[in-house]
């Protein structure tokens, strides 16, 4: 961790946006909120402004950012919208939670892209971010890229809260507009070659864009394009993750462990255990989700057990973390 930065790291609210946008003009970090996740965003087409992305998160070099505007009509000035497929799925997906990966153009800064040719573009769907996003458009650039606004490796944030909790002091601002309302990342698409493929599974399903298409999606979320930015053990809390059935929650549970058991719980006695109740349904499992993984280590237990939910939209994108958070570090 790089232990530089020290700065005094501003609360602004909902109505501070044109604010925001002079912050990210003058080449500052500012964390915003999204429908999926808070992000930490930075002047796009900005070297310096970016690198303080990832110093402070301690990001790896060379993990690629999404770049974030506010309208569909701007993607064109940071990525190649010439396919018509970006046309259908912008009308349908936009503002939301699907991220196009393009061939990139050359106002993008390197920094956000690595040595890519392509870069992940999206139109986040929040009333405030739009606002701050216009604002900046007014001023500067108008794109922003913004990776989740956690410590690299950890649980990405879903309040202003969680943004602080993590970045305090190592961002410029963070402007607080609520919980986030889909709870997981975006989803991913890579839109290069022929073959559409889904690179991480997310907000939007892949049923619902092989519906707009017309055609089937290939999963390659552990294909080469998702290795490059991308580690086995990720949105991960403090806690060891272990994801159980509802059935194997009662054997799970070990009194000599503090255990936190996560999911639409099990109508079982958990001893000793601390049970974080989530909805059944997809939709609120998944917005409670990172909230649930961060208070299990605020309460300072060993081990989180995690019953996923069983059906819904969001169970593949939900699955999809709870084994990276699972997996050995
Ligand atoms: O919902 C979201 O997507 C949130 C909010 C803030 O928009 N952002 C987010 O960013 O989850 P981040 O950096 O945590 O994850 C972005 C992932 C990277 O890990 C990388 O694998 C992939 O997007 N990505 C970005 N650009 C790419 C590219 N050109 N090619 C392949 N993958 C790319
Ligand atoms: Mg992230």
């Amino acid at each position: 961790m790089n232990d530089r930065i020290h700065r005094r790291t501003q609360r602004l609210s909902a109505g501070d946006t044109e604010f925001a946008a002079e912050i990210l003009d003058a080449g500052g970090t500012v964390a915003i909120p999204t429908e999926t996740v808070y992000g930490l965003a930075a002047d796009a087409a900005a070297d310096r402004a970016v690198a303080k992305i990832f110093e402070a998160k301690g990001r790896p070099a060379g993990h690629p950012l999404i770049v974030h505007v506010a309208d569909a009509d701007r993607v064109g000035e940071w990525a190649d919208v010439s396919d018509p497929r970006v046309d259908e799925l912008a009308r349908r997906f936009w503002p939301g939670p699907l991220t196009l990966v393009l061939p990139r153009t050359d106002r993008v800064s390197t920094l956000v892209v690595g040595d890519r040719s392509t870069v992940g573009v999206r139109v986040p769907d929040h009333p405030v971010t739009h606002a701050v996003l216009e604002a900046f458009a007014q001023v500067g650039s108008g794109g922003v890229a913004a990776p989740s606004a956690n410590r690299f490796g950890h649980v990405s944030p879903t309040t202003a809260a969680h943004v602080l909790d993590d970045l305090d002091g190592r961002i410029d601002a963070v402007v607080d507009g609520g919980p986030t309302t889909v709870g997981v990342e975006s989803t991913i698409l890579e839109l290069v070659g022929r073959e559409p493929k889904l690179l991480r599974p997310g907000g939007v399903t892949q049923e619902a864009i092989e519906a707009v298409l017309g055609r089937s999606v290939i999963d390659d979320r552990s294909g080469p394009s998702r290795a490059a930015g991308m580690l086995a053990s990720h949105y991960a809390p403090a806690a060891e993750v272990v994801v159980v059935t509802a059935d194997e929650v009662g054997d799970r549970i070990d009194d000599t462990v503090p255990i936190a058991v996560i999911g639409p719980l099990p109508d079982i006695d958990l001893g000793s255990a601390i049970g974080l109740a989530l909805p059944e349904d997809s939709h609120g499992y998944a917005r409670g989700l990172y909230d649930a993984l961060r208070t299990a280590d605020a309460l300072g237990v060993d081990r989180i057990l995690v019953v996923p939910p069983s059906t819904g939209p969001l169970v593949d994108a939900v699955r999809d973390r709870l084994a990276k958070a699972a997996s050995p570090r």
